[in-house]
């Protein structure tokens, strides 16, 4: 991860401008754009993160040694991160491909159609004592393959818990990316899973938790006390203002259209810029509420030009505390 200045492209206006003269691309904003006006992000310094191609490496992948060398040590409490910090382009390069060791995590390859084994992100963030928000840059590959998801030209995820989802701690994202959710290996024909967090099942295997759910009350129970990761996303369109939507993943990934978050886009010279923010208090009981002093667990993820399901691009897993202390992103007060 890398720290460098940004660009300062809080005057949309001056932007807009320049795109409608150059005609070169279309430009899409959203009509909320409110909020995040209120942040200068050019104060605001910006770290990349890169995201790569995960394949089918589900949580129960990396945690089986003959399938993934670093088994063990994950077991043994090592962090995805620990290792694999500054390998995620190496990891990504190789699963895109689909050649080599990455034949075994991806029978789908999708370079020779251009998609980039990873991706660089641009984050920052802030608050102003009342909403939290993330700024996150990054390029349209030249992608000339199949559009998987054709409503979205892209869609940026933010994933956040607050340390109640002991896999998301370790793990990030993958506490969530379980062997037989949609098209991934052991997809069983019919089920279609989506994410879910182990806390849900009655046990699992190598293939996962399947449809061993614990019955609806002690679900209920584990939702009241926090035990699901919340996140964000936006849903992007060349030529129209980004939509937001927000859910929860428990015993399933439950989506609604978003009543907190809000997302602002921009796309401009082949590269987007969102913007997504909640209040830092959401209550609704689907939101962790955030306050300094207290570190995050967060993970990004981007599907790129019009991928679906498991061909996104996504980051390991990174922390997120609010004005100062131990964490990969401090989001100061603006
Ligand atoms: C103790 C170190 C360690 C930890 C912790 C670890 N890994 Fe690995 N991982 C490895 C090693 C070693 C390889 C194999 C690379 C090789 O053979 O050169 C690997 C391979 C991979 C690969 C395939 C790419 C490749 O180069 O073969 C992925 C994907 C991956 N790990 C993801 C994860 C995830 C996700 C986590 C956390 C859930 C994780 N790893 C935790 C050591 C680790």
């Amino acid at each position: 991860m890398t720290t460098r200045p940004n660009n300062d492209s809080s005057r949309p206006r001056a932007r807009c401008g320049k795109l409608v003269s150059t005609a070169i691309v279309a430009a899409g904003f959203a009509l909320a754009a409110a909020p995040a006006m209120a942040v200068n992000w050019g104060a605001v310094d910006s770290k990349t993160v890169v995201l790569f191609s995960p394949g089918q490496a589900s949580f129960e992948w990396s945690m089986t040694q003959t399938d993934h060398s670093g088994a063990q040590r994950f077991r043994e409490g090592r962090n995805c991160m620990y290792c694999h910090d500054g390998e995620q382009r190496d990891i990504g390069d190789l699963i895109v491909a689909a050649e080599g060791r990455g034949a075994q995590l991806e029978p789908k390859p999708m370079a020779a159609a251009g998609k980039p084994g990873a991706i660089d992100l641009d984050v920052q963030t802030a608050h102003d004592g009342d909403r939290l928000y993330f700024r996150l840059q990054w390029r349209e590959a030249a992608y000339d393959g199949e559009k998987m998801d054709p409503d979205n030209a892209a869609r940026v995820t933010v994933m956040l818990d607050d340390g109640t989802v002991r896999e998301a701690t370790r793990a990030g994202c993958w506490g969530a990316c379980h062997d037989d959710a949609m098209g991934m290996a052991s997809d069983p024909s019919g089920a279609d899973l989506t994410k879910y967090l182990f806390a849900s099942r009655t046990g699992a295997t190598r293939s996962g938790g399947g449809e061993n759910y614990k019955p609806d009350a002690e679900i209920q129970d584990l939702f009241g006390k926090g035990m699901f990761l919340e996140y964000w996303q936006a849903r992007l369109q060349h030529d129209s203002a980004a939509q937001a939507v927000e859910g929860y993943i428990l015993e399933k990934r439950h989506e609604r259209e978003a009543q907190n978050v809000s997302a602002e886009a921009e796309y401009a010279d082949g590269a987007w810029t969102v913007v997504l923010s909640r209040p830092l208090k959401a209550g609704g009981g689907q939101h962790k509420d955030l306050e300094p002093g207290k570190n995050y667990n967060i993970g990004f993820a981007v599907h790129n030009n019009f991928t679906d399901h498991r061909f996104h691009h996504v980051s390991l897993e990174y922390t997120l505390a609010l004005d100062g202390g131990e964490a990969s992103f401090i989001a100061r007060r603006q």
